[in-house]
């Protein structure tokens, strides 16, 4: 074991010598202002602060100097490495305030930008009141069955009940088809898919049909020379109002909501006897608001016709009327959507504008 030199000159400790120091600490500070990342930084740290570094050095030559230069050469090298140690928090704190600062810049999102994204594309609400419909109906078993919208005037009135001369034959109700003695028509309704669903099926039948029609009305806000309805029928042995009116239910509160059911009003229907006027629940007011902007105050939305199948009609398709009873009912899918959208203007629904399409039209 050997003690401490006493004859060691600290001036000769090359690594101690003032000058060296002196060197070592300006090496450091410019490394450190010459770093322009934190990466650089960090590596000039290493080589200047770090276990291996010149101060690090000297300061283990302390250990070895004779207690009398110990002090003096201890206070040098340290003061040294706390102004470098300074100097690199310093520097530290700029080059992360500039980091940030640019990562500020770099990830920055300019909400306002036009995007280039395209808009999903999706049904029209009509459309997709029309599915959810054929649905409730394939879901009770029923078929879905389909006509022609320009229609022999046959299945459209006489196969009715409908007299010659009654008045939804003029031209006024009625586009006819030239040369109009040709006996076509655009049909008025969807009930002439009745006559052909009997012909075609024969009985017992269970069919809704869904499609368009055509009126000769002026475009309003209530009223679309082509518009959409929902058609029902069913002929079976035993059937009675009572059927009739479960279906109307079911049907109502499948689209509208617990609670909203039909009430039936005498009515008139040259295919349909009994027939009646069928009416809503208010589906806003329920009604109970006598201010119910919605139906009025009267608790009650009109929404179609209904009744059950005229014996005449039965009898012209070939059905026994004796044997086989049966109902029938038609409704404005059109009005069904105002009621569920809100629109009470018709012709939002038909004038093509996404405003209207997109938020009704997106379910799926
Ligand atoms: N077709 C009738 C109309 O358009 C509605 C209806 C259908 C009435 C079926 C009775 C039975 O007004």
């Amino acid at each position: 074991m050997s003690g401490p030199n006493t004859n060691y000159d600290p001036v000769e400790v090359a690594a101690l010598d003032p000058t060296q120091v002196e060197a070592a600490v300006a090496d450091a500070l410019a490394a450190a202002a010459a770093a322009d990342s934190l990466d650089v930084l960090k590596a000039a740290r290493t080589a200047h602060q770090g276990d291996r570094s010149p101060l690090a050095l000297a300061n283990r030559e302390i250990g070895a100097l004779p207690p009398s230069a110990k002090a003096e050469a201890g206070k040098r090298v340290g003061q040294a490495r706390v102004r470098v140690a300074q100097a690199y928090a310093v520097r530290e704190v700029e080059l992360k305030a500039e980091r940030d600062a640019s990562l500020l810049v770099d990830e920055a999102v300019d909400v306002t930008l036009p995007t280039d994204r395209r808009p999903m594309g999706h049904r029209h609400p009509t459309e997709l009141m029309s599915q959810r419909i054929a649905d409730l109906f394939v879901g009770m078993g029923w078929e879905i069955a389909e006509g022609p919208e320009v229609e022999a005037e046959w299945f459209n009135f006489d196969a009715l009940n409908f007299d010659a001369d009654h008045p939804a034959r003029q031209m006024q109700d009625t586009f006819y088809v030239d040369p109009p003695e040709g006996g076509l028509v655009l049909r008025t309704h969807t009930s002439p898919v009745q006559a052909r669903a009997l012909l075609e099926r024969g009985v017992p039948v269970y069919i809704a049909c869904i499609g368009r029609v055509f009126r000769t009305d002026e475009l309003d806000a209530t009223h679309m020379p082509a518009f959409h309805q929902v058609e029902g029928l069913a002929v079976d042995v035993g059937l009675t109002m009572a059927n009739l009116k479960g279906t109307l239910d079911r049907m109502a509160t499948e689209l509208f909501g617990d609670g909203i059911t039909t009430r039936l009003r005498p009515s008139y229907f040259p295919f349909t006897e009994p027939s009646a006027e069928m009416d809503l629940r208010c589906f806003v007011c329920r009604g109970a608001d006598p201010q119910c902007r919605t139906c009025k105050g009267t608790g009650w939305i009109e929404w179609g016709g209904c009744g059950m199948v005229n014996r005449n009609v039965l009898t012209a398709c070939g059905v026994d009327p004796d044997v086989y009873t049966g109902f029938a009912f038609g409704m404005g899918i059109d009005r069904a959507l105002m009621f569920r959208t809100g629109v009470s203007d018709m012709r939002e629904m038909i004038e093509g504008d996404v405003r209207f399409d997109a938020p009704f039209g997106m379910e799926i």
